[in-house]
């Protein structure tokens, strides 16, 4: 019995989990943390060419409804926008709306931010503690409709498995 393409490459998503609890264990800094998560899902999820997190500009101010802007933080693939304000592209909306975002084609969302020209498709989950947003986790992918709704309850999972061992606030 042959599976399909897709499905085989489908990860394993609770094995990653128990993998990157040991992979943060004993380490609670944000740079470090962020640094080896990007490297884990860049290395364990197939046909990607993009992973990594943008931050919330650390000089926003606490009352401002939004923080200013994401700066680009830790991350796996080639040189990227260094700064995305609240609101624009998919990592802007991700964050100004708080929720994930999931695009099955780049090219048909309006207002996307184009940092390599192989990416047709990409998730971005928000990083949320306590009611604060941290910034956003971006993965990008050159295959259209590289994601679904079980990489995206997966990924979700993967990051608040991150969010919990992070000090966040640094
Ligand atoms: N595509 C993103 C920009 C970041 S890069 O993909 C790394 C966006 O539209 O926000």
């Amino acid at each position: 019995m042959f599976t399909t393409s897709a499905a085989s490459d489908q990860p394993d998503y609770p094995m990653l989990a128990r993998q990157l609890a040991s992979v943060l264990e004993g380490e609670r800094n944000l740079v470090t943390n962020a640094a080896q998560f990007s490297a884990f899902i860049y290395s364990s999820i197939s046909d990607l060419n993009w992973a990594g997190f943008y931050l919330c500009a650390p000089a926003s101010k606490p009352d401002a409804e939004f923080p200013n802007d994401l700066l680009l933080g830790p991350f796996q693939g080639k040189v990227a926008c260094t700064r995305i304000p609240f609101k624009r592209g998919v990592c802007g909306t991700a964050a100004a709306e708080r929720r994930t975002v999931l695009v099955e084609d780049v090219h048909a969302f309006p207002g996307h931010i184009a940092c390599d020209s192989a990416s047709n498709s990409e998730i971005v989950i928000p990083l949320i503690k306590d009611g604060v947003i941290y910034g956003v986790f971006d993965i990008d992918s050159p295959r259209l409709k590289r994601f679904g709704a079980e990489d995206q309850l997966g990924l979700e999972n993967l990051l608040s498995i991150f969010i919990a061992a992070t000090d966040l606030n640094q």
